[in-house]
């Protein structure tokens, strides 16, 4: 199983979503990534707030670097979340075919299924911003593990 994590930078939501998932899966044969749909931070580490939040739950994601989501990404990965409409639009436009956009999904729909709710993005937001994006990324994540436990993903 091989699952990637989409937001707009590449450095709050996703890589915080990467890194959650990591430490959950260790032991588990899956494989996570993160990008952004933009270019604006690649190379670059995650935001020093979204490094801090986890590293408050004992989640390392400060070897994290930006990447861009590209369309080959449709072919390694076999699901794709993304954290809003914004990154869902950009990413089902790049999609080649219908098996591409089965593989896209609302992380948040994992825990209220067809919401399509938003993970808010943190970057211009205060520190709170961040604990309540790692609290909603936790719960989705657990669900995501839960079902690959039981085989339903
Ligand atoms: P992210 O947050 O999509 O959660 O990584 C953002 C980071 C940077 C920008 C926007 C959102 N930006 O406009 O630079």
């Amino acid at each position: 199983m091989k699952i990637l994590m989409v937001c707009l930078g590449n450095i709050c939501r996703s890589p915080l979503a990467e890194g959650i998932l990591r430490e959950k899966v260790k032991d588990l044969n899956v494989e996570t990534d993160s990008a952004g749909t933009s270019a604006y931070h690649v190379d670059e580490a995650p935001d020093t707030r979204s490094i801090q939040i986890g590293r408050k739950h004992n989640i390392n994601i400060s070897d994290l670097r930006g990447r861009q989501f590209v369309v080959e990404d449709f072919d390694h990965f076999d699901l794709i979340y993304v954290m809003d409409q914004n990154n869902y639009h950009k990413v089902i436009l790049m999609a080649r075919n219908e098996e591409d956009k089965s593989k896209v999904r609302y992380i948040l729909n994992e825990i209220e299924p067809k919401s399509n709710a938003e993970v808010p993005d943190p970057y211009y937001g205060g520190d709170n911003g961040f604990e309540n994006v790692y609290k909603m990324l936790d719960a989705a994540t657990d669900k995501i593990v839960e079902k690959i436990k039981n085989g339903q993903l």
